[in-house]
This record gives C-alpha cells, structure tokens and sequence, in this order.
C-alpha cells in the first residue's frame, strides 16, 4: 500500500491543499534541519505571514532529526523506529479547524482507511486538556485514554516557536512480542508504539521562556510514515519493512555476512545513514567542518565505522547511497538526477576517513585496555581522536556506549574550547559564537527590519540597536560593534553575493565605516567602526559603497553563467556554490569533468552574447508553483514560502533570488572566464570576472600582449615566439655536441672529496658525469637539465661515502619525479622545474652531510 498517496488523497478529499515537502535546510537559523511538517508553516502559525486563504494544508515533509531540540541520532539502530531521516505526513490547520475535527480525520484515516482494528488504539491527552479527552471518549474506551505531563503530551518545534499541548495515538502491537519492563501503555518500550501526533497549537514560545497565545488555535499533526508501513507489513520493527530491508540486504551482499537481527544493529545504522546522506547531499549540503554539514560528516562517519566494523576497509556506503536514490527516486526525482554525483561526493568523503580510521581505532583500543576499572576515557585522547583522525565527538562517545565507559567530558571540552579560542575572531565564524547574542530580543521587540535595497542605495533611518562584539545590546557604541536600523538599503550576505559596505553620516559628517552586512535570525544587521559615539535613537544617513554596483554585476553575470552551463553542459547541472564579490565571481556546480577549452570558449561568448543584447531584469512575486512552470531554477538549501521572488533576463534566465540584480545585461559589461577546476570528485568551479574587473582583466592581457611584441619587435607573437624557440633549440643542439668538463668548475671540495651540484646547459648529463669521474679521484657529482616542461638529474659517486641511488630518489621527489640506479650512478626525471633551486640545494645539503659524516 502507498501510505503517502492514501494520506494525501485523504486530506486533499477534505479540502486540504497538499504542498510539496520543503528543503531538509530551513531558512531558520534557530533550527539545524527542518525537524517536523509544521516548520513550513511555522510563520503562518505565529501570525508573522499573513494566513493563506485556503486554511487547510497537508503534506508528506522529509524531516531529519540530528541535532538540536528534537535529536534521535543516538538511538537509530538500536531501537525499532528511531530514524536520521524520516517522511512526516501531517494535516495542519490555520485557525480553521481545531480539537474536534483533528480528532475525528485522525480516527477516521487510522480505522477505516488504513484498517487498524480499534481494540488496539490506545490514546494519550495533555493533563489539563480535559477538552481533547472528552472528544477521545466518543471513540475510544476512557480507560485507554491516559493523561500524561508537559514531558510526553506538550509539542514544541525548538526552544522558541509554536507550540502547545498534544494528544498522540498508540498501536499495541501484542503483549506475546515484548516482554520489557517499560512495555506498558505509557512506558518507554516498544510494544505500545506512537503513531500520530496531534498538537493542538495554542502558543508561541518566546526567546524569555514565556508563552503568548497564538492569533488563532491551529493544528498541527505529524505521524511517521517508516512506522506506519512496517505496521500495515506487519513487522514489529521499522527496519524489517520494505523500506529498509532492501538497504539491509545490500549491506550483507557488500559485507558478505549475513543480517541476524540481534547482532544487526551496525547493519541498521549504515541502512538508516545511508538515506540521511542521500539526501542531504542531493539538497545541496556538502561534507564541512561545523554547521550542517559536520552533522551530515557525522551520519556519514558513524555509517563508516560501523561498516568498518562488519570488516570494510573501503569505501561502501556510496553504494547503499545508490540504492537509496534508485529506491527513493520514482517519489523524489532529483534523487536520479543527481545520483552519479552524490555517489562521488559520498565515496570521496568515505576515503578519507577511511584513511585515518584504522590509526585512530587502534589509538581508541589502547587507551581502552591501558584503563584502570571504571576509570573515564581520558577527554584529551578523545580530543585527539576528533582532532587528528577525524572522530567526532559523538562516534567516541557511541564507541564508548558499546563498551559501557564514559568519558571525561569536561577535558575533552577544555581542549575544545582551547583550539576555539586560537581559531576565534572572525566574524565569517560558525554561527556558535551569535548563538548566545540578543538577536531574539530585538526580534521581540521590533520584528524583522525592513529592506529597501532593491530600490535605494542610500537612506536615512533611525537606530533601532546597536550590540558590542559578543552581540550583546547596547546604548552606545564607541567601538566596532553591530547596527541595526529601522530601515536599511545595505544588503546582507546571503546565497552567493556578498555583504554590502559602506559609510554612515551623521548631520553631514562621516561618523562610521560600514565593514559588512549579514542577517541573523531574520534581522539585517551591519558590522561598524564608529568615529565617534552613536547612540540607540540616532537619526542616521547610510550609503552603500560603490562596490556594491560591481557586486551587483557579478550576481548578474553569476545567473547568466548558470544558465548557460546548463544550455551548454547539459540539465543535471546544479549550483554547489557561489561567491559574488566586487571584482570576481565563483561558480560551483555539479558535472563529472573537467571542461574543455571548446566548452569554455563556448560558455563565455554565450554570455558575453546576453549582456550585448541588453535584456531587461524583470522581478516577480510569484506562486512557487507558477515559478516552477516557468522554470525558474531552484536552489536546495532556501525555503521557499507560498510567494516566491523570480527574477529574469527575458527567456535567457529565470531564478528563484532574493539578490539585487542590474537594470539591464548590457550594465555587466564584459564577462571572461580566468579559471576552471575541479573542487572535489563531481564539482567544477568556474572563475570569471566581469563589469570594471572585466576591464581591468581585458587591459591587462592586452598590454602583455603589446609588451611581448615590443620585445618581439613588432612581429606577430606566435610567429615570434615560435622562431626563438627553434633558436634555442639549435643552439643546444650544437652545445651538446661539444660536450665537455669546461662548466664543471663550480666544485666545493670537502674532506678531499669534490661535490659538484650544478645545473648543465648541455643535455648529455651522462657522459659529463663519467668525463668528471675519470678525472677526479674522490668525487660526487649531481647534474641538472631543465628542458621546456621536465627536468632530467643524473648523479655519480667515486669514491665517496654517499649512495647515488639514495641521492637521486630525494631530488626527484622534490622535483615530483621518479628515479633511481646503482650505487655509484643514478638518473631520474621530475615535472616540477619551479623546485629546481630548493632540489639542488637539498642535494647539496644531503651530500655535505653524508660526506662530513663519514670522516
Ligand atoms: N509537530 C509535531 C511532531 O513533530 C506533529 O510531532
């Protein structure tokens, strides 16, 4: 049975609008990933968007729940139905229907459409809801219904939001399966299982604790779509469904050991993780170092280690990954699209962990065993773990559970906090260091500022806060700090260009520089150097710097260039990152290799064709439906309310953006592309300039241009260049022919013995080295010759306490070659010939040494 569609169909039978799920990345800093099906809806919820007019919604949401408030990830795999990623159905209502009909929909899709017989529903209220009780009585026996606490029976999506009490239903699944002390109705087992979650959402929790009463009591209910499926299979666990068992079957085909549910668990985590990476990596999140995507670097580690427990010692996961997108992807096809890319990304990752994994468990085992008993694993191995072989913190601690240790945590934190502190200071940092600011204090107290940079590039408007470098509230500001006015032109950070700069008048005096400009949790906030002191109140003129036209340029350009990717590279391309600034732009996207200098070519002169013909920007507000159908292209990672801001260049570009654009393409000037490479396994990026840095580019590579045929005489370049080369080549060949010892005077003579290290002019290294031989008693002679793009060494030894085998392999390492020979002669290649003078004086170091070690 298709548990989606049934839910679905249901609710839209019941006048319910189905949206589509929204990106596992919510644009809301105060939670990690979208956690539940009511985070699209949260700001209709609190009143902060008006409500839609059709007051009924459903959908089927992606959630992951990883971290933050609601963080299942230690227990996936070792109990039946936690999940990383998991399918929400939820029906909602905005100030539409309330206890009643929630109750009643829930009652009716749980018995009549999906069939559970009602002797097996159990019910849970809050304890003062003596309403949702008496409702639960005209369908189910009172002595199934309990009343629980705050803990079990009060929702709320993180610290701050919409919240209020809920009513969940439980499936008994048989005394005769589960015999657990926690296997009553109300307990922690397995047997009573909760199905459906219904919050009757009353209040808005704020940053201070306290509770203000929504606009409208709404609905909001989730019911795991895993669990239900494995109860229609009629399995008593998640993983034993249809859904997980053909990831588990995979992972015995790889690991050729067979899955015994009782000894499974590794097998489980790795089948669960593998759909967390999947699609995280599909929705653009990429492996980092903090934020998000350490969490999904986290999934993606414990899936390892515990593969590398069932005896991989290679990458793996990226082929469970694969069944994942081929299993997922008739319902989410982007799944497929990106599959051969996530594979890529998936399997680098694995590499390198798997590079360090097999040190770091052995580094874990000796501490282990070295460990008195009861005594805590020490924090500072665990640090080292994190910190050298790349073990975060909860893969020890999981590591740890298993063996039924714990850590010591408080060291562990200290050598944290001690490498944070070295790392600490940049305002580009992780996000940790706003999370303790007064951002939801002046969210309170004055809402999101309001934005008028589409429209102005200078403005007058009052201080509404001002906040010291630790991002706390103020009066006045002397030194740098943070604004925020009540209206600002100046434009935040956000999806690729940069933050506006700029300066701030006061009474026609210039009383600060404007550093930068970013958004925290919704409010637009610049970073100052005050002059002299501004206070909350001020009345203040601020100008965006004119950078920001050049900025705005490269954004254009920046939407042009994907475009044409596409055009050129084919659909599957997609963005991975982006970088606007004044005077260049960075482009990431997805395609499996390197471009040619035809697809290059081809590119830059397809935009440079756009921005001639002038083509107007147009803006629109549209239904993100309608935005779709238009084919405006889409970027994971943003939410995407009802109302979608598009903007285009006529039929050669339409994108979802939220960014300042030119008027028209001709304002870009001319775009050229300076760089293409490869960022990692499946990811391109392209460096191109544009507007004024355009410019620069193009005068600059004309005045080499017109320097090398001045130097040239004025002939033609190629022609030129072409003639000298054979020059060069004519006068080598005739210098090799009268080869002979003349240029081998440069000798130190050490201990008696002579060492010559020296470049030669003439190719015939070999037969100088053996004339050098011949007349010199004790000698070592090491020989370089540097041709257009390789170089060739040659090295011999008479008498004299070095091995030329030995000498040689070092310099070709530094010169990025191979080589090797006998003991008294070698010869090697190297494709560096930048390293020649480090090359040469190492071997004329390692050559000093071993002579003066000897005597
Ligand atoms: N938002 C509620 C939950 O996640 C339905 O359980």
């Amino acid at each position: 049975m298709d548990v989606r569609a049934r839910f679905l169909n249901f609710f839209q039978s019941k006048n319910h609008i189905i949206y589509e799920s929204m990106p596992l990345v919510p644009n809301d800093p105060s939670l990690l990933f979208t956690n539940a099906g009511m985070v699209q809806f949260k700001d209709i919820f609190t009143g902060k968007i008006p409500t839609p007019v059709d007051k009924k919604a459903a959908s089927a949401q992606l959630c992951i729940r990883a971290g933050g408030k609601h963080n299942d990830l230690e227990n996936v795999g070792y109990t039946a139905r936690h999940h990383t990623l998991f399918e929400m159905l939820g029906n909602f209502s905005f100030g539409d229907y309330f206890k009643k009909e929630a109750i009643s929909y829930a009652w009716e899709f749980v018995t009549k459409e999906l069939g559970f017989n009602k002797n097996i529903l159990y019910v849970t209220v809050h304890q003062n809801d003596d309403e949702a009780f008496e409702i639960w009585s005209q369908y189910v026996s009172p002595d199934k219904i309990k009343k629980m606490g705050d803990k079990d029976n009060f929702w709320q999506m993180g610290d701050t939001g919409p919240c209020g009490p809920c009513s969940e239903i439980f499936v008994d699944q048989g005394e005769e399966f589960f015999h657990t002390q926690e296997d009553y109705f109300g307990g922690d087992g397995d047997r009573f299982l909760e199905i459906w979650n219904l919050v009757f959402m009353q209040y808005e929790r704020k940053a201070d604790g306290t509770l203000c009463p929504l606009p409208k009591p709404s609905i909001d209910t989730g019911m795991g779509l895993e669990r239900i499926q494995a109860l229609l299979e009629g399995k008593k666990n998640n993983f034993d469904s249809s859904i997980f068992m053909p990831l588990i079957e995979e992972v015995s085909k790889l690991t050729r050991m067979p899955y015994i549910h009782q000894k499974g668990a590794s097998f489980r985590v790795i089948a669960d993780h593998s759909r967390a990476v999947a699609f995280l990596l599909a929705q653009g999140v990429n492996f980092d170092k903090e934020g998000r995507g350490y969490v999904l670097r986290r999934i993606l580690r414990r899936a390892v280690r515990h593969g590398y427990l069932l005896g991989m010692t290679s990458p793996f996961l990226y082929k469970i990954v694969q069944k994942v997108c081929q299993q997922m992807g008739t319902y989410y096809p982007y799944l497929f699209q990106k599959e051969s890319s996530i594979m890529d990304q998936c399997q680098s990752e694995e590499t390198r962990f798997f590079e360090t994994i097999e040190s770091g468990m052995d580094m874990f085992k000796k501490e282990l065993s070295s460990l008195p008993k009861d005594a805590p694993f020490s924090g500072e191995i665990a640090f080292k773990l994190y910190d050298t072989y790349g073990f975060p913190l909860d893969l020890t601690q999981d590591m740890l559970k298993e063996e039924g240790r714990k850590l010591d945590i408080k060291t562990f934190e200290f050598h944290m906090e001690e490498q944070k502190k070295r790392a600490k200071a940049s305002w580009k940092g992780s996000g940790d260091e706003i999370k303790n600011g007064d951002f939801l204090e002046i969210l309170n107290e004055f809402g999101e500022n309001q934005f008028n940079g589409y429209e102005h590039s200078s403005f007058t408007s009052k201080v509404i806060a001002l906040l010291n470098k630790d991002y706390k509230k103020i009066t006045q500001l002397k030194e740098e700090g943070y604004i925020v006015f009540e209206t600002t032109p100046l434009y935040p950070e956000s999806g690729g260009p940069i933050g506006d700069k700029g300066v701030l008048y006061k009474d026609e005096k210039k009383i600060a520089d404007i550093l930068d400009t970013k958004k925290y949790f919704g409010i637009n906030i610049s970073k100052i150097l005050p002059l002299k002191t501004i206070s909350v109140g001020d009345t203040l003129h601020i100008i965006a710097d004119n950078e920001r036209i050049e900025t705005i340029k490269h954004h254009s350009a920046t939407h042009l260039l994907h475009s044409v990717l596409k055009k050129v590279l084919g659909e599957h391309i997609a963005q991975a990152g982006s970088l606007v600034e004044p005077n260049r732009l960075r482009f990431d996207f997805s395609h499996p290799k390197a471009l040619s200098k035809k697809e290059l070519l081809e590119i830059e002169s397809m935009v440079n064709a756009i921005i001639l013909q002038n083509i107007p920007a147009t803006t629109e507000y549209l239904p993100i439906q309608e935005a779709r159908s238009k084919g405006a292209m889409a970027l994971f990672g943003e939410k995407y309310g009802d109302i979608v801001r598009v903007v285009s260049f006529a039929d050669e570009s339409c994108e979802l953006c939220g960014g300042i654009h030119v008027q028209n393409t001709g304002i870009i000037g001319s775009f050229y592309i300076t760089k293409e490479s490869g960022v990692s396994s499946g990811v391109r990026r392209i460096e191109a300039v544009c507007g004024k840095a355009g410019y620069e580019y193009g005068k600059n590579a004309l005045y080499v241009i017109t320097q090398a045929k001045e130097l040239l005489k004025n002939q033609d370049i190629f022609i030129g260049i072409s003639k000298l080369k054979e020059q060069i080549k004519e006068l080598k060949d005739k210098y090799s022919k009268n080869t002979s010892d003349n240029d081998l005077k440069a000798f130190e003579e050490i201990k008696g013995t002579k060492l010559i290290v020296q470049k030669s002019l003439s190719s015939n290294i070999k037969q100088l080295i053996d004339i050098a031989k011949n007349k010199y008693e004790k000698i070592a002679i090491l020989l370089v010759y540097e041709e257009e793009d390789k170089v060739s060494i040659a090295c011999g030894v008479k008498n004299a306490t070095i091995n030329a085998n030995e000498w040689i392999k070092q310099i070709a390492k530094i010169l990025e070659g191979a080589g090797g020979g006998r003991e008294d002669f070698a010869t090697a290649g190297g494709k560096n010939t930048s390293k020649i003078p480090e090359a040469m004086q190492t071997a004329k170091d390692f050559a000093i040494k071993k002579i003066e070690e000897f005597t």
